[in-house]
């Protein structure tokens, strides 16, 4: 999908962090963007921001885990703009707890939101996704961590949260293997560490069935090593263009990549023997 000019972006979960980065990055690059948050406060700070930026944007409130209410953002962007090209998505949430204590709750809680979410905004929107009139792309906001299998990084116990970056991984490849004869582009956004509020937002929006809202996580100053989220905007921006499967913003984690491969590729040759 080269030209993205007046088309007609929707961010999942736009309101921070990344989904924020891609929002601004698709508004400098001309396209019309609906920012849709469940925290509709910050989804119209980041139209604001956009707006000042002299491009369009709207916003709008969405629990981007129920499908009514996509439905709703669906048709709302349909009614208000005519059309949806590109599609994002970026609701998740990181669960610090060792793999041997994480409950059927933590489990329920984390791939509800970090793979249904995506699930259910692709079976959503895809219906006008496919009547664009011309093509279209999704962008899954996925995690080094779908590459990688640290247990923990930072003292995080991650052992959750890969385990779902794992599986969009597969759902994004596979979708993408099923789209490509309708000119639908799918890329996997894979990023490395990002300035964020993943941690305040997963334990703010907890819905009451996996146990509520968990006390906010102490305030920190963030690692200066972290990649800002307008970052992260130009880089997938390059990636819908060139309709890339995996969009890498961290290039410095090659070595770990490659490392891993040599990994799998010695068991290989190890059975090989047999
Ligand atoms: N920050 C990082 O270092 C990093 C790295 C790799 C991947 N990611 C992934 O990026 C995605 C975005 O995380 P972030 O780090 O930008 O965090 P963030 O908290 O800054 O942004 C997440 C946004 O999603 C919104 N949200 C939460 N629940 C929602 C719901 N049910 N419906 C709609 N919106 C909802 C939040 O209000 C927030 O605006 C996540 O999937 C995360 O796993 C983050």
């Amino acid at each position: 999908m080269e030209d993205l000019t007046g088309r007609v972006a929707v961010i999942v979960g736009g309101g921070s962090g990344i989904g924020r980065g891609i929002a601004l990055g698709l508004g400098a690059e001309g396209m019309r963007v609906v920012v849709a948050d469940i925290d509709s406060a910050s989804a119209e700070v980041v139209r604001d921001e956009i707006a000042a930026a002299d491009a369009t944007a709207t916003a709008a409130q969405v629990d981007g885990t129920d499908r009514e209410s996509l439905g709703r953002l669906a048709e709302s962007t349909v009614a208000e703009h005519g059309a949806v090209h590109v599609l994002s998505t970026n609701v998740g949430v990181v669960a610090d707890r060792p793999l041997d204590t994480a409950s059927e709750t933590d489990w329920e809680w984390i791939i509800e939101f970090n793979v249904l979410s995506a699930v259910r905004a692709v079976d959503v929107f895809l219906p006008h996704l496919r009547t664009s009139g011309g093509s279209a792309h999704v962008v899954i906001t996925a995690s080094l961590a779908a590459l990688l299998a640290p247990p923990t990084v930072s003292g995080i116990h991650l052992g959750l949260y890969t385990a779902t970056k794992h599986a969009l991984l597969g759902y994004a490849e596979c979708l993408r293997g099923e789209l490509a004869d309708e000119g639908i582009g799918v890329s996997l956004l894979c990023p490395g560490m990002v300035r964020s509020n993943l941690a305040a937002t997963s334990a703010r929006h907890r819905p009451a069935r996996y146990g509520g809202p968990l006390p906010p996580p102490p305030a920190r100053e963030p690692a200066a090593t972290l990649m800002p989220p307008e970052a992260v905007g130009p880089v997938v921006v390059r990636g819908i263009k060139a309709n890339r499967l995996h969009i890498l913003t961290h290039p410095a984690s090659r070595d770990l990549i490659e490392a891993r491969h040599a990994a799998l590729a010695d068991d290989f040759a190890f059975f090989a023997e047999v």
